[in-house]
């Protein structure tokens, strides 16, 4: 089974080829990344009308680069699957409608694509997993733990009620002077920094549930720089370092839960998977170790390129949804907000507008 994915929900546009054998194992053929970072630096983040620009501008030499890699032709393809969100409306429009326009020339299935769910089976194809797995989903966009039990079948065990944890690492940054995506550069100054000079909370610490907070936490950093006024390098250092240690201690926590949540439902999960941009950070992925190895389970993260944005997920999920005979009609409509676990209601109280509410 060939199938073409497409991802241009945020700020990478991709395309991939994948091919499922009938035993379920994968291979990526192609898979191509473009990422945007330059277009949006100079304004600290994101500009959702630039993204869909830019996707408009270089997708379909994306794809025709993907299926020339892959040594594949269209009327190959089994199906071809696109991110339908959840994501920045404009970049899913741009990625959804093309594979549409795929789908209807070559006369293949379309599969519209939940992003999160991409996010939540790439450790079936590098590593062949088992379900019932954990997933710890950590970007710039979303902040989630999942019960992945079946394909199209998820529990959210937790979730952010306000900013995503990559999100906080970037308004941080930018608070601090410090270029976009911030995530890296406040785990750089953090290594030079002392993180106990400034006392931050511990956002949701010890709470029965497995959901974030982060931001608090960040309005404490914004407290403490202005009242430090004009920031020397080690203030910095400091405030990334005090920042960054408060995330961890919370993260380890909220995992914690997650898994006794997941173990009271599920019994005991087979790995923890880590995913999302913050899963590149060396010190949470240490934090990570520590839960996976408390909670007698596996850590799998899978390799840095699948971790964040790729086409090469997009393509798995639609290979496993076309597998179990799960198509989309033309009119699968491109979203904004998608929750993975669609029958569960949002907690009253959430604020969140970006961590798939
Ligand atoms: O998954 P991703 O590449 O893209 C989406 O958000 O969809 O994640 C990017 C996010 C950004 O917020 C970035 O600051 C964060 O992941 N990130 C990190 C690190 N590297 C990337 N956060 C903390 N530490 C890092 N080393
Ligand atoms: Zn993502």
């Amino acid at each position: 089974m060939l199938v073409l994915g497409i991802e241009t929900t945020c700020d990478e546009t991709a395309a991939a080829v994948v091919e499922r054998a009938p035993d379920g194992s994968g291979k990526i053929l192609s898979n191509i990344v473009r990422s945007q970072t330059e277009e949006h630096a100079r304004f600290g983040g994101v500009v959702p009308e630039i993204a869909a620009r830019a996707h408009v501008d270089v997708l379909d030499g994306l794809v025709a680069r993907a299926m020339a890699e892959a040594g594949a032709h269209f009327n190959q393809l089994s199906g071809v699957a696109a991110a339908a969100g959840p994501g920045l409306i404009g970049g899913v429009i741009v990625g959804l409608t093309t594979a549409k326009a795929i789908a209807m020339v070559h006369n293949t299935p379309l599969v519209a694509v939940n992003h999160l769910e991409a996010h939540a089976l790439t450790p079936r194809l590098t590593c062949a997993l088992a379900f019932p797995y954990c997933l710890f989903l950590a970007s710039g966009g979303h902040t989630q733990i999942v019960a992945v039990t079946g394909v199209g079948d998820y529990v959210r065990l937790g979730t952010t009620v306000d900013d995503a944890i990559g999100e906080a690492f970037d308004k941080v940054a930018k608070m601090l002077g410090l270029p976009y995506p911030g995530g890296p550069e406040v785990e750089r100054a953090a290594r030079r920094g002392d993180p106990a000079r400034f006392a931050f909370p511990r956002p949701m610490l010890g709470r029965p549930n497995a959901n974030f907070s982060l931001s608090g936490l960040k309005t404490a950093v914004r407290n403490e720089a202005s009242r430090l006024g004009e920031l020397k390098q080690q203030d910095i250092s400091d405030l990334c370092a005090g920042f960054q240690a408060a995330v961890l201690e919370s993260t380890a926590d909220r995992l914690s839960m997650g898994l006794k949540l997941f173990a009271e439902q599920f019994g005991p999960a087979r790995a923890l998977v880590a995913a999302g941009g913050v899963a590149a950070n060396q010190a949470i992925r240490g934090a990570l170790q520590e839960v996976a190895a408390k909670a007698e389970t596996t850590l799998i993260i899978p390799p840095p390129a699948l971790c964040t944005d790729n086409g090469a997920m997009i393509a798995w999920a639609g290979a496993e949804r076309l597998a179990l005979g799960m198509t989309d009609t033309m009119d699968a409509p491109p979203r904004a907000r998608w929750l993975l676990d669609a029958n569960a209601k949002a907690p009253a109280g959430f604020a969140n507008t970006r961590a798939g509410f």
